[in-house]
């Protein structure tokens, strides 16, 4: 079984996913550990009544000094010994070193139909562009933020009268349909991209 870790920062919808997927028979991947980067993250609730494992390493004493919050990340990861990483809404910047080390092993779900929209308020971007389908897609953490290969996309359609808000949650039906199905495939070696239609 690929054992895998799951980061994240707030509510971990995503991350649910991924756990009820993982549960389900004959999926290749097991989850080894929830891990947040605050004690607050309503996430780390959920996983814990799904009986996985939760870490906590907050950033907030580290002050600014990633190399050393992602030191205390590396030491709080090592009892689980996970095989990879999936990124659920983790809302800290890594650095270059630590996705090196994680290169081929770390993949991040991101609300925007990548290339376009990296980085943050991908939904309010897309609508002040005036485009008419938006998405989510699943890449392969690399060096330069929201840029490695993308493993899957997800498109929603953008409506009349859309706001930020109910665009975002449009797509978020959609990225606990990609992740899942992204992962499944990852833990088998596939990573051929996937394309889902809504
Ligand atoms: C999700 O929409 C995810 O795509 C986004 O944060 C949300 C987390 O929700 N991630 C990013 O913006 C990463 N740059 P969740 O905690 O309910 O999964």
């Amino acid at each position: 079984m690929v054992r895998v870790a799951v980061f994240i920062s707030g509510g971990g919808s995503n991350m649910v996913s991924l756990l009820d997927d993982m549960a389900r028979e004959g999926h290749a991947g097991t989850p080894c550990v929830v891990l947040a980067n605050s004690a607050n993250a309503g996430g780390l609730a959920r996983a814990a009544e799904r009986g996985v494992p939760t870490a906590v390493v907050d950033h907030r004493p580290f002050a600014g000094d990633r190399v050393a919050f992602e030191a205390a990340i590396t030491t709080a990861l090592e009892p689980y010994a996970p095989d990879m990483i999936c990124l659920a809404g983790f809302m800290r910047i890594l650095t270059a070193g630590f996705n090196d080390e994680w290169a081929g092993r770390m993949i991040n779900i991101h609300p925007s139909l990548l290339p376009k929209y990296k980085g943050l308020h991908t939904h309010a971007r897309a609508l002040e562009a005036g485009d008419k389908r938006h998405g989510c897609s699943v890449h392969e953490v690399t060096a330069t933020l929201d840029d490695g290969p993308i493993l899957g996309q997800a498109e929603v359609p953008v409506l009349e009268g859309d706001t930020p808000e109910t665009l975002a949650a449009r797509v978020l039906v959609q990225e606990h349909r990609l992740y899942p199905a992204v992962l499944r495939r990852f833990v088998t070696g596939d990573r051929s991209p996937l394309l889902l239609q809504s």
